[in-house]
C-alpha cells in the first residue's frame, strides 16, 4: 500500500470508522434475529453468541486502561530484567538506514510459517533498491518440532543453493570477500551485539528443545559450514519488527514503530537510554543516544484483557501453556483457531449444525485465519462463501442462520483482536510522546507487516476505528499506519548494510 492509500486511511471519515465497531455489534444481533428457525436450537445458539459477544467486548474505558496498562509494562520492563512480563529487548540498532548504503547484500526471513531468501542490490540515495531476487517455502512442520541442527541445516542448505546462483547483475557490483546477511530471526533473542544472541524461547508453534539458549548466529555459521558454500558473514541479527521498522524507515523518515501483524504479533520501537535503567547479562547499557528495543509485545497481558473460556482451553492446550497470552488473542496463526472453538462450543451446546457435531471441528487448527477472513468478508445475501468454506471443511448442506451465526463468531474474533492491537498501538504513542495529548502533533509513521495486517481487510478498518476512539479524530490524522510489505526482509538487508564491514 503506498502512502497516499494509507494517507487517505486514516483520515477516512472518522464518524465511519467510529461506527463500524457499533454495526458490527448490531450486525451480530440482527443477522441472527433475521436468520431464525430451520434446525437447530436457534435461542440457544442466540444466547451463546450474545455471551460470547458480551465476554470479548472492549468498550472505550476498557480499551483505555489496556492501553495504560501497556506504556506501564514497557516502563517496568526497561526498569529491571524482570520487571514485566514484556521482556523489551534490547536490539543494539542504534542508527537506522539513511538510503545511501550501496553494494549487494543478503537476508534470511525465518519467523512463521515461511522461510524467505532474498538477495538485494542497493544503489544508494539516487537508485535505492536497484534489483531484487526472493525465494519463499514453506517450513516443513517436522523442522518446527524437532532438533536444532535439522531446522539450521535446512536454512543453511536453501541459502548456499541461493547464494550460489547469484547472477553477474549482482555479482559485478558485490565488494571482494564474504556476502554479508541480515538474519531475521522473529523469535525472543537476547542480544549481546549487533551479530549475536541467545534464543531465549520458541513461540507460534516451533519447539526445538536443543535450540534455546543456542547463539543463532553460530548455530547458522555452524551450518553453512557443514554446507561448504560460499563464504557469507551475518552483519546483523534482527528481529521483524526491527527489520520491518528499517525497511520502513528507508523510505519514510517519520517511521517510529515497527509493528507485525500476522502469524505471531510484536512491536518495536526507539527508545532513548536514559529510560533504561536495567542490565543486560549483567553490565549497564550504552546511556548516550537511543536503540530499538523489541518488546515481545505477545507476551504482554492485562488483567482488564476479556476472556473466555475458549481462550483458556486453548492456551492449555498449546505447546507453551502461559505464555504469550496476548499474541493467543491477536495473531493469525490463532484467530482461526479461537473461531472453531466457539463452533465447536455451539454445536456441542446449542446445536447449531442441527444437533450434528462435525467431526471436523474436533480437529486443532482445522480453520485458518485465511479462511476466517474470507468468510467475515462475504457480503453475499445467501452467505455462499462461508457456505464453501465450511464445505471445504467438510461441513455440508449448512442453514442461512448457521451460517449468519459462523460469520458473527468471526466478527466478535476479529474486532476483539484488531481492538486489542490498537490499545497496544497507542500504548506505544504514549510511551513515545506521540498520543497527542501534550497538544502537540508530529506525523508518526508505524510501519506494519505480516499477513493478517495485510490481507485481512475487516481487521484493518477495525484497527483504525479503534485508534481514532483512543486518540480522538485530531490526533488520529497524524498517525499513519502504512503496510511495509516483506519490509522485515528488506530491512534485514539494509541493516546488514548499515553494520558491514565494507564500511
Ligand atoms: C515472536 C516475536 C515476533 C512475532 C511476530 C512472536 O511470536 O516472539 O519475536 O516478532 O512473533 O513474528
Amino acid at each position: 500500500m503506498g502512502r497516499e492509500d494509507s494517507v487517505s486511511n486514516g483520515l477516512m471519515t472518522t464518524a465511519t470508522l467510529a461506527c463500524v465497531a457499533v454495526l458490527a455489534m448490531a450486525s451480530v444481533l440482527l443477522g441472527w434475529q433475521k436468520g431464525r428457525g430451520g434446525g437447530g436450537g436457534g435461542g440457544r445458539v442466540q444466547a451463546l453468541i450474545y455471551e460470547f459477544q458480551h465476554r470479548c467486548a472492549l468498550p472505550l474505558h476498557l480499551l483505555r486502561k489496556i492501553s495504560e496498562a501497556m506504556t506501564h509494562e514497557m516502563t517496568a520492563g526497561l526498569s529491571t530484567e524482570s520487571g514485566s512480563r514484556m521482556p523489551m529487548l534490547p536490539t543494539f540498532v542504534e542508527k537506522m538506514p539513511t538510503g545511501n548504503e550501496k553494494g549487494v547484500y543478503y537476508a534470511v526471513d525465518l519467523g512463521g510459517t515461511n522461510f524467505r531468501v532474498l538477495r538485494v542490490l542497493l544503489g544508494g540515495r539516487e537508485k535505492r533498491v536497484m534489483k531484487q531476487e526472493f525465494e519463499e517455502v514453506a517450513i516443513p512442520h517436522p523442522l518446527m518440532v524437532g532438533t536444532s541442527a535439522e531446522l539450521y541445516d535446512f536454512i543453511a542448505k536453501k541459502l548456499t543453493d541461493f547464494v550460489s546462483r547469484e547472477s553477474s547483475e549482482f555479482s559485478t557490483h558485490a565488494a571482494a570477500g564474504a556476502r554479508e546477511l541480515g538474519l531475521t530471526f522473529s523469535f525472543p533473542i537476547s542480544q549481546h551485539s549487533i551479530n549475536s544472541g541467545l534464543l531465549i524461547m520458541w513461540t507460534k508453534g516451533f519447539k526445538i528443545a536443543d535450540g534455546v539458549g543456542q547463539d543463532v548466529v553460530q548455530a547458522l555459521q555452524q551450518a553453512m559450514n557443514r554446507q561448504h558454500g560460499p563464504k557469507l558473514r551475518v552483519a546483523a541479527l534482527v528481529n521483524d519488527t526491527v527489520g520491518t521498522m528499517a525497511g520502513g524507515r528507508y523510505f519514510d523518515p517519520d517511521v517510529m514503530i515497527g509493528i507485525i501483524l500476522g502469524t505471531g504479533t510484536n512491536a518495536c520501537y526507539f527508545e532513548r537510554a536514559d529510560n533504561v535503567h536495567k542490565l543486560q547479562n549483567g553490565k549497564p547499557l550504552p546511556k548516550t543516544g537511543s536503540m530499538v528495543y523489541n518488546m515481545e509485545w505477545g507476551a504482554f497481558w492485562s488483567s482488564h484483557i476479556p476472556t473466555t473460556h475458549v481462550d483458556e482451553q486453548l492456551d492449555a492446550e498449546s505447546i507453551n501453556p502461559g505464555q504469550q497470552l496476548y499474541e493467543k488473542m491477536i495473531g493469525g496463526m490463532y484467530l482461526g483457531d479461537i473461531v472453531r472453538r466457539m463452533l465447536l462450543k455451539l454445536a456441542r451446546e446449542a446445536s447449531l449444525f442441527s444437533g450434528e457435531v462435525p467431526q471436523q471441528l474436533m480437529t486443532p487448527f482445522v480453520l485458518g485465519t485465511p479462511e476466517v477472513s474470507k468468510m467475515h468478508a462475504d457480503e453475499s445475501i445467501d452467505l455462499r462463501v462461508v457456505a464453501k468454506t465450511l464445505a471445504k471443511i467438510g461441513i455440508h448442506r449448512t442453514y442461512l442462520h448457521t451460517r449468519r451465526a459462523v460469520h458473527d463468531v468471526c466478527d466478535i474474533v476479529a474486532l476483539r483482536s484488531a481492538r486489542l492491537a490498537a490499545a497496544g498501538i497507542t500504548g506505544i504513542l504514549r510511551k513515545i510522546g506521540r498520543d497527542g495529548k501534550n497538544g502537540e502533533y508530529t506525523r508518526t509513521v508505524i510501519a506494519m507487516d505480516g499477513g493478517l495486517y495485510e490481507h485481512y481487510a475487516k481487521f484493518r478498518i477495525y484497527i483504525q476505528a479503534a485508534l481514532t476512539e483512543l486518540l480522538g479524530e485530531e490526533a488520529v490524522k497524524y498517525v499513519v499506519l502504512e503496510n511495509f510489505k516483506d519490509g522485515s526482509g528488506i530491512g534485514a538487508t539494509l541493516l546488514a548494510a548499515c553494520h558491514s564491514q565494507h564500511g
